[in-house]
């Protein structure tokens, strides 16, 4: 079968509906434009339709010829809160929204890869299941659906574009793929005062600032440089004028990992970080640590057999082993914790860049891709599921 060939005669409508798609970009956990354009593509296929109850989510069941085997496809339907400035022609026509991170090209493209799967049954055993999602930028989208009981198969697999390497290239790695991603917020109490004063006060704002600094030297003397552990302190406020020492700084930052061990730690670390020094100085840390994704884990078989059909779809050169894992997060490392698969980025480097070289990457106001890309994207679904559930 060829895959490819066939896929490339799709990219004319693959391309509209992505445009569509981009034009009214939806955020958040209901995207109900977006899954009525979705339902409405698949009008007249002979597929099985289940609806989240908490979400707009949906999964699309299709048989093969035979019993056998399932497996998860999924592609993602949210845009995310940000101006575009891409200059584009069909660009967001909802102020303040954008699909910059081409999720709009993962619908239209798993979209694409039901309606050429629905043309080869004979090809495939058991079932494929499409699972469009939304809710990925923040909002836990996939483990909604699988709380609703929603999810489930023998393997999983999805794409995610990214500008930055060559179009129509495929890249991954076994184990972890992205990160975790924690939101920490630090606030340290002292006692407000004269600026002129400080020891008739108690000032918690160069507390917070050794607080920053310690975070850092955490990082490089509690944490294995093979275990790799990202603190950023990225807001921090304090104050309201220049002769007040104020009651309080406030310190706020993310923290990435790549293993569940290190995330374990440096979130304890962090704590005993800000609350010791801050008791150092007579001052309270009140330390809060809202738990993001996990960390997105390829399974290891899994991602060899996706290579295999990879390099044998676009060719050895074209598939890239990726060195280390991006630091980025992914909804997609719930449905992973689940079942055993894997997520691959898909190329998508625009041919037209600045002069500079420089690509705008995903979540970039400018970001832009490569649409000849998307055939590649459809044909890798297919041939995926199809030799997963050889028939
Ligand atoms: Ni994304």
């Amino acid at each position: 079968m060829n895959w490819m060939a066939e896929a490339k005669t799709m990219l004319p409508q693959a391309v509209a509906l992505r445009r569509q798609i981009h034009r009214h970009p939806e955020l958040g956990l209901d995207n109900p434009k977006t899954r009525d354009l979705v339902l409405d593509q698949l009008k007249g296929i002979d597929v099985e339709i289940v609806r989240g109850k908490s979400t707009s989510g949906v999964v699309v069941s299709m048989h093969g010829a035979r019993k056998g085997k399932s497996i998860i496809l999924r592609g993602d339907t949210d845009a995310l809160p940000m101006p575009e400035d891409t200059g584009l022609p069909f660009s967001s026509e909802v102020a303040g929204r954008m699909h910059a991170c081409g999720h709009d090209a993962h619908t239209s493209m798993l979209v694409h890869a039901v309606k050429l799967l629905d043309r080869h049954r004979d090809q495939f055993a058991g079932t494929v299941k499409f699972m469009f999602q939304p809710g990925e930028e923040g909002f836990h989208g996939a483990r909604y659906m699988i709380e609703e009981g929603m999810i489930d198969a023998d393997a999983c697999f999805a794409l995610h574009i990214i500008p930055n390497i060559r179009a129509g290239t495929i890249a991954g790695k076994p184990g972890p793929t992205m990160a975790s991603a924690d939101r920490w917020e630090i606030v340290v109490k002292g006692r407000g005062g004269h600026a002129s004063a400080p020891h008739d006060a108690i000032d918690p704002v160069p507390v917070g600032f050794e607080i920053g600094l310690a975070l850092q030297h955490m990082v490089t003397r509690r944490h294995s440089v093979f275990d790799p552990v990202v603190v950023t302190v990225a807001r921090v406020a304090a104050g309201t004028t220049n002769n007040v020492i104020p009651e309080a700084i406030e310190l706020e930052g993310t923290l990435r990992t790549t293993s569940p061990g290190a995330r374990k730690s440096a979130q304890e670390n962090i704590r005993r970080v800000a609350q010791n020094i801050a008791a150092a100085h007579l001052c309270v840390a009140e330390v809060n640590i809202v738990e993001g994704y996990p960390v997105t884990i390829n399974d290891a078989g899994f991602t060899g057999f996706a290579r295999d059909v990879a390099r044998a779809l676009i060719g050895d050169k074209n598939y890239l082993d990726m060195a280390a894992p991006v630091m980025g997060a992914e909804d997609f490392s719930y449905v992973l914790q689940k079942i055993p698969g894997c997520m691959l980025q898909l190329g998508v480097m625009p041919e037209q860049r600045d002069p500079s070289g420089h690509v705008a990457p995903v979540h970039s106001n400018r970001m832009m891709l490569n649409e000849d890309a998307m055939a590649t994207g459809i044909a890798m679904h297919a041939a995926v599921a199809t030799k997963f559930l050889a028939a």
